[in-house]
C-alpha cells in the first residue's frame, strides 16, 4: 500500500515543476512531505519526526508555532489581516522599532521578501548614484531577480568580473549589469572598481556568503572601498540581520552600510522584508516624489502587512531577551564540536564550519574563503552524508547550510550526534 507522502507526490508530480517548490529537489528516492512543526521539530504527512534544522530557510529563529508570535498573528487576524494603500497601525509600530533596532537604519522601506528587500537596495543605488553597475560577490545568494541570479551556482570560478547567467530567461542586458569578484578577495575588488569606478552604483555583500564567514578586514575593506569611490555600500542581512546577534552582522563585524536589506528572520515566518539605511538614499522612494528625476518606486501589494508587523513585533520582543543570542550561538558550538568528534572518529574527511547559529558539515579540511574553496570541496560525499542525516530524522537540505533556533534543546543535540554516528556508518559502509 501507498504512504500518504507517495499518494501526495503523485499529485505534487502532476501539478507542480518536479513536484517541488522552487530550487531545491531532493532525490526521487525520497518522498518527504510534511504535514506540521512545532518547536524544533517537524513531522510528515506519515508520522515521522525530524529535527528541524532548515528552519523556514532561516525564518523561523523561534521555531515552529512559537506561542507568542501564534498568538501575535491570530489576534491580527481577527481584527484585519490585510490593508493596502494607507498605513495600518501595526506598520507603523514595526517600523519605528525596526529604525531604532537596526544599526544602520535613519529610516526603513518595506518590502515582502528578501529578493524584493535587495532589488530595491539595488534600484536605490542606481537611482541615488545615477550609475547602473551593481557588483556582487560570486556565489552570493541575494534572491530571484534577474540582478540577483548572477554568478550564484557557477559550475567553474574565475571569469572576473564577467557574471554568469544562472536560468533560463534572463535578459543578457541584466546579467552584463552585474560586476563579479571573488568573495573574500579585496585586491581584486579595488582592481574591478578601479577599472569600472564611473559606472559602479553598489557593491552588495552577505556579512556571511552561504556558509563562508568574512575574513577579519574584509567588510571593512570593501566599506572604505566604498566610501572613497562614493558608492553604495549594501549588506545583505537576509540570513544575518537579528540572527549572528540582535544587531546582525553590522555588530558582529562592526560596519556600518548604506544600505542593508533584510528579510527571513524579520518577517517572523510572514510576508514582511524591507531595505534599511540612510534617510537621503531611502527617500527616494517618497511617493511624494513621482515625476521627480531620482523618484524609485518601491511599492507592494502586501508592504507592511499588519499580521506579519504583529507576528514580527512579538518575535522581537522575544529575540530581544538578554542572553538569547549567546545562548543561540553556544548551543551552536557544541553541537559543531560534538559533530566534529564523531566525523573524527569515523574518520571522515570533513569540517564542521559555523558562525553564530549557522553551520553546515563541509568536507574540507579548513574554512573556505570563497566559491573556488566550494567547488574544490567533495560536494557528493557532502550531499551523500547529508542524505544519510534525513534518513536518520534529521531535516536538513543536502549540501545546503543550516540554522539552530533558540528552541533548539539539549536533546536535540543528543539526538543530532547518535544520529550522525548512525550515518557515519553507513556513509562509510555505502562509500
Ligand atoms: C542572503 C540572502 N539574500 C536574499 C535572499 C532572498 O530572500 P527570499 O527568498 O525571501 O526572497 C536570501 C534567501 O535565501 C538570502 O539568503
Amino acid at each position: 500500500m501507498k504512504t500518504e507522502s507517495e499518494r501526495m507526490f503523485e499529485t505534487a508530480g502532476r501539478t507542480l515543476p518536479g513536484a517541488g517548490l522552487g530550487g531545491y529537489s531532493l532525490p526521487e528516492s525520497v518522498r518527504l512531505i510534511f504535514s506540521h512543526g512545532k518547536g524544533s521539530r517537524m513531522w510528515d504527512v506519515d508520522g515521522n519526526e525530524y529535527i528541524d534544522f532548515v528552519g523556514g530557510a532561516g525564518a523561523l529563529i523561534l521555531g515552529h508555532c512559537h506561542p507568542a508570535v501564534v498568538d501575535a498573528a491570530n489576534e491580527q487576524t481577527t481584527r484585519g489581516g490585510h490593508m493596502f494603500g494607507s498605513l495600518n497601525d501595526r506598520a507603523v509600530e514595526l517600523a519605528d522599532r525596526l529604525a531604532r533596532d537596526i544599526p544602520c537604519a535613519e529610516k526603513i522601506a518595506y518590502a515582502t521578501t528578501g529578493s524584493e528587500a535587495t532589488a530595491y537596495a539595488m534600484r536605490l543605488a542606481r537611482a541615488f548614484t545615477g550609475r547602473d553597475r551593481i557588483l556582487k560577490f560570486e556565489g552570493a545568494y541575494h534572491g530571484n531577480h534577474d540582478y540577483a541570479i548572477v554568478s550564484t551556482f557557477p559550475r567553474e570560478t574565475g571569469h572576473y568580473p564577467q557574471g554568469v547567467a544562472d536560468s533560463g530567461g534572463q535578459p543578457d542586458a541584466t546579467v552584463s549589469t552585474m560586476l563579479v569578484c571573488p568573495y573574500n578577495d579585496l585586491e581584486t575588488l579595488k582592481r574591478i572598481v578601479a577599472e569600472h569606478v564611473r559606472e559602479i552604483a553598489g557593491i552588495i555583500v552577505e556579512p556571511v556568503q552561504r556558509i563562508i564567514p568574512a575574513r577579519p578586514g574584509f567588510l571593512h575593506g570593501v566599506q572604505e572601498i566604498c566610501r572613497a569611490n562614493d558608492i553604495v555600500f549594501i549588506l545583505d542581512e537576509v540570513v544575518t540581520g537579528f540572527r549572528l546577534s540582535y544587531g546582525g552582522g553590522q555588530e558582529w563585524f562592526g560596519v556600518s552600510p548604506d544600505l542593508a536589506a533584510y528579510g527571513k528572520v524579520i518577517g517572523a515566518g510572514g510576508p514582511l522584508s524591507c531595505v534599511a539605511g540612510r534617510a537621503e538614499i531611502i527617500d527616494l522612494g517618497d511617493p511624494h516624489r513621482k515625476g521627480q528625476e531620482r523618484y524609485t518606486y518601491l511599492n507592494g501589494t502586501l508592504h507592511g502587512n499588519p499580521v506579519a508587523a504583529a507576528a514580527t513585533m512579538a518575535m522581537l520582543d522575544e529575540l530581544s531577551r538578554p542572553g538569547v543570542h549567546v545562548r543561540m550561538n553556544d548551543y551552536t558550538r557544541e553541537l559543531g564540536a560534538a559533530c566534529q568528534k564523531i566525523l573524527d572518529r569515523y574518520d571522515i574527511p570533513a569540517i564542521v564550519q559555523s558562525t553564530g547559529s549557522l553551520w553546515q558539515i563541509l568536507f574540507m579540511d579548513r574554512t573556505p574563503l570563497d566559491m573556488t574553496d566550494i567547488l574544490n570541496s567533495d560536494q557528493a560525499a557532502m550531499r551523500r552524508l547529508d542524505m544519510e542525516l534525513m534518513r536518520n530524522g534529521q531535516y536538513v537540505l543536502p549540501g545546503v547550510r543550516r540554522f539552530i533556533s533558540t528552541v533548539h534543546t539539549d536533546s536535540d543535540l543528543e539526538d543530532t550526534v547518535r544520529g550522525l554516528d548512525d550515518a557515519c556508518r553507513a556513509f562509510n559502509r555505502t562509500g
